[in-house]
């Protein structure tokens, strides 16, 4: 796809304004200019014009606003608002997803997967918004009801990051939507291009239904110009935050501080478990997606295998033969599997989480280096031997690194070497054995916030609550339930009776 043609049809200029309430674009004179380039070939895409302060308070005054008619309308209104966002996403899926590749880098396969995961939000999301079901429970006292409902939060921030540039943010806004809240929306500094692409398709469909300015908002900048403003800021009831570890840590507390509340996506360090039961044909299928799929930047990304000795060399042999066949190189070319990483600094890292790896006894088995391409940022995918304790293999390394640890025992053994890193967000396990699944999946197995069995730790699907314990932060977005963290809950007692008894049998008579 020619790339005039795509930043044409998506409304990106030569240089774009960093602030968005969902009408105008506007941003402070003279303020930081931020360019985007291409990992596919380090040119120039477009630049960015940054939010200033006035530009932030601008944002947040009018976000509260807008949120004084927004929590007012319907909740099925609100969904129709975003039925309508999603019927433009499905008529432009094609050039946003090409803007995806083209600025972040993944293969033009994977850039319109990350616009479908925004397109089905939207759909469960309209469906949601006619079932923000509150309980009712029997009251102890005579006629008397006792029930929840769930009303909007508030204005949300949500950070997000260069790996999902346009999806994270579209399972947050579009369950926030339907909730009633109003977004503001930090992307990452790396892909503020899909920021600007998305915040207009937003803005058209807004536009049209009526939907009053400020419901939709972008801030680009740079995490201390926005990100720490949106952390310490009060009328932000809720942060989003999709991101590292350590960077996750420092926004929760600055939340936390002020009793905000967080949903966190952090770090993972996905493994799958291959027992002597696998179906070994499809563990290696679902290996390589997992390990190479977004070039190793995914959160959900296999960065280990756990795999018993007896089929340690046959797994080892078959990944070798099926990276070596990996096509490297542009997005976009018919056959590319593995596109550019973010960045050269990226490619630098991987160069040097192998060397690492090398240096703290690992056996390179295959790939670990940076191809000398357009652009700098290419890498030969890599499979690293790990015997006995390795400290690197606790660590998130945002790469395509791939740990293979031997085990010679049981499941419990497995289990244990599977959760002895900090990090829980996925996990797979393949097996034909019902015992070994079933322990895998048990009050005793996988400690992650996803655990699947024959099918791999990356490609989560909509409909569940996603996300992870421990240091990936225990927060939940897209499916399931996930949608009352986007609202507040509130307990009614309702008397209809003509007496006053209180609850616990007390007398207080006077
Ligand atoms: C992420 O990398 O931040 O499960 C999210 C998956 C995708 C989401 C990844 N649906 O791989």
């Amino acid at each position: 796809m020619d790339k005039k043609e795509i930043l044409q049809k998506l409304g990106i200029e030569e240089i774009n304004l960093g602030a968005s309430t969902g009408s105008d674009w506007f941003a402070a004179a003279g303020g930081r200019v931020m360019t985007s380039y291409s990992p596919i070939d380090g040119e120039p895409i477009a630049q960015v014009n940054c939010a200033g302060v006035d530009d932030y308070e601008r944002v947040v005054r009018t976000a509260e606003e807008a949120f004084a008619v927004w929590r007012k309308v319907p909740a099925p209104k609100r969904g129709e608002v975003v039925r309508q966002i999603c019927l433009r996403l499905r008529e432009q899926k094609e050039y946003l997803g090409a803007l995806i590749s083209l600025e972040m880098g993944k293969i033009y396969q994977e850039g319109l997967g990350e616009v479908q995961e925004m397109i089905d939000i939207s759909d469960l999301a309209v469906g949601m918004s006619r079932q923000l079901y509150g309980l009712t429970m029997p009251s102890e006292r005579f006629e008397h009801r006792i029930m929840e409902q769930w009303h909007p939060l508030g204005p949300i921030g949500i950070i997000t990051a260069y790996n999902f540039p346009m999806a994270v943010w579209s399972w947050n806004a579009m369950i926030g939507a339907v909730c009633g809240d109003v977004m503001i929306w930090k992307p990452s500094s790396q892909t503020v291009l899909c920021a600007v692409a998305v915040q207009k398709l937003v803005q058209q469909v807004c536009r049209e239904q009526g939907v009053p300015e400020g419901v939709f908002n972008v801030l680009i900048g740079s995490g201390r110009e926005v990100g720490d403003p949106i952390a310490n800021d009060n009328r932000i009831k809720m942060v989003s935050f999709t991101g590292s570890s350590e960077v996750g840590r420092h926004v929760g507390e600055q939340v936390a501080k002020r009793f905000g509340r967080t949903i966190l996506e952090l770090g993972g360090n996905n493994a799958v478990i291959v027992t002597p039961h696998a179906d070994m044909d499809m563990a290696l299928r679902s290996i390589v997606f997992g390990a190479v799929g977004t070039t190793g930047q995914r959160c959900t990304s296999t960065r280990r295998v756990i795999v018993h000795e007896s089929v340690y060399d046959k797994l080892k042999d078959s990944l070798a033969k099926a990276y070596s066949k990996l096509k490297i190189g542009d997005p976009f070319a018919e056959g590319v599997l593995v596109g550019p990483m973010i960045d050269a600094k990226a490619a630098d890292d991987f160069a040097a989480t192998v060397e690492k790896a090398v240096q703290q006894g690992g056996e390179l088995i295959c790939g670990g280096h940076k191809l000398d391409m357009k652009g700098g940022c290419y890498v030969e995918p890599a499979i690293v031997g790990v015997y006995g304790d390795m400290p690197l293999v606790k660590d998130e390394n945002f790469c395509p690194v791939l740990f293979l640890i031997p085990y010679s025992g049981g499941i419990e053994e497995a289990l244990a070497i599977h959760n002895q890193v900090p990090q829980g967000l996925s996990s797979a396990i393949f097996s034909n054995d019902f015992r070994e699944v079933e322990t895998f999946l048990s009050a005793a197995g996988s400690d992650c916030g996803i655990a699947n069995v024959n099918l791999g730790t990356s490609g989560a699907e909509i409909g569940s609550a996603f996300g992870g314990e421990k240091e990936t932060g225990g927060g939940r977005e897209s499916g399931s339930d996930a949608w009352k963290g986007y609202m507040r809950r509130q307990t009614n007692g309702i008397n209809f009776s003509k007496e006053l008894p209180l609850a616990q049998g007390i007398e207080f008579t006077f």
